[in-house]
């Protein structure tokens, strides 16, 4: 892709996803963010021309809403980024089962529901057009390295983000040839401020590359994913290697 494009990334009020809505700003693409809670990255994020919606991806009353403005905002739409996600436990998810809805049924509406409902409806709303040939719209979800291991303690949050993978493979079938779906799986990116000098440690330990590589890897990967034309329907591992273990090392 090139020229002035226009991105959806879904929660850019910190971490990844305002790293993501940063770098592209700062390359003068126009950036649609959506965020739930105000913080002082996306207070940065406006002043850099973000054009930002404050959204519950939960809500799916809400998602009408969402189409809309994105809608009276553009009518070109490069890219959808389904980065938007919650990290309960199971034990969270169970100790939870009386709220509604439940996080269960949160983790699957967040990660699945909402970003294959929103494909689908943008492409309805603002179909991508075929350019020489080429596919002009590129749909990424986010989703986990751990998916194909498994994981003793998050297996609601895993298998949904296996679900995510399944979605966006049978979207780059059914999308093609004017939209192209692909993933992005991530190992360890970045450190949350309250884990402790022993966990990290720990951490790093089991990736072969032993580091914290931060949000800037997932930029590049998205860079790639974005701009090679021919790729569609993979799922692309950035975990320093993690993939390549015994999955009993990999929790
Ligand atoms: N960081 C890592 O090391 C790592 C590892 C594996 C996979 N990943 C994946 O990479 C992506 C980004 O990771 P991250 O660490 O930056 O995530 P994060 O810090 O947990 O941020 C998630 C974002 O999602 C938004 N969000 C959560 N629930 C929402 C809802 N119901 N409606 C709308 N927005 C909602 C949050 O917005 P609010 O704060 O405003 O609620 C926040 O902006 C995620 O998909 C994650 O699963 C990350």
């Amino acid at each position: 892709m090139n020229a002035r494009r226009t991105l959806l990334i879904t929660g850019v009020s910190r971490r990844i996803g305002a790293h993501l809505a940063a770098h592209y700003l700062a390359r003068g693409d126009r950036v649609i963010g959506t965020y739930r809670q105000e913080t002082d990255e996306l207070a940065k994020l406006r002043e850099q021309g973000l054009h930002a919606v404050q959204i519950d991806l939960t809500d799916t009353a809400a998602l009408a809403g969402l189409i809309d403005d994105i809608a009276a905002y553009t009518d070109r739409l490069d890219a959808i980024v389904h980065n938007a996600s919650i990290w309960p436990s199971d034990a969270d998810c169970d100790a939870d089962c009386t709220r509604q809805p439940p996080l269960i049924s949160q983790l699957y509406q967040l990660h699945v529901t909402t970003p294959v409902q929103l494909t689908l409806a943008l492409q309805h709303r603002l179909p991508a057009p075929i350019k020489d040939g080429r596919a002009t719209r590129t749909v990424v979800f986010l989703t986990d390295t751990k998916v194909s291991a498994g994981s003793d303690g998050h297996l609601h949050y895993l298998a949904s983000k296996a679900a995510a993978q399944s979605a966006m493979r049978s979207l780059a079938i059914s999308l093609a040839p004017h939209t192209r779906a692909n993933a992005i799986a991530p190992g360890l990116i970045l450190f949350h401020e309250q884990d402790s000098a022993e966990k990290r440690a720990n951490r790093l330990a089991k990736n072969l590359l032993p580091f914290e590589p931060g949000a800037e890897v997932i930029a590049q990967s998205m860079d790639y994913l974005l701009d090679c034309s021919a790729v569609t329907g993979i799922t692309l591992p950035v975990d320093c290697g993690l993939h390549l273990l015994n999955p009993s090392a990999r929790d």
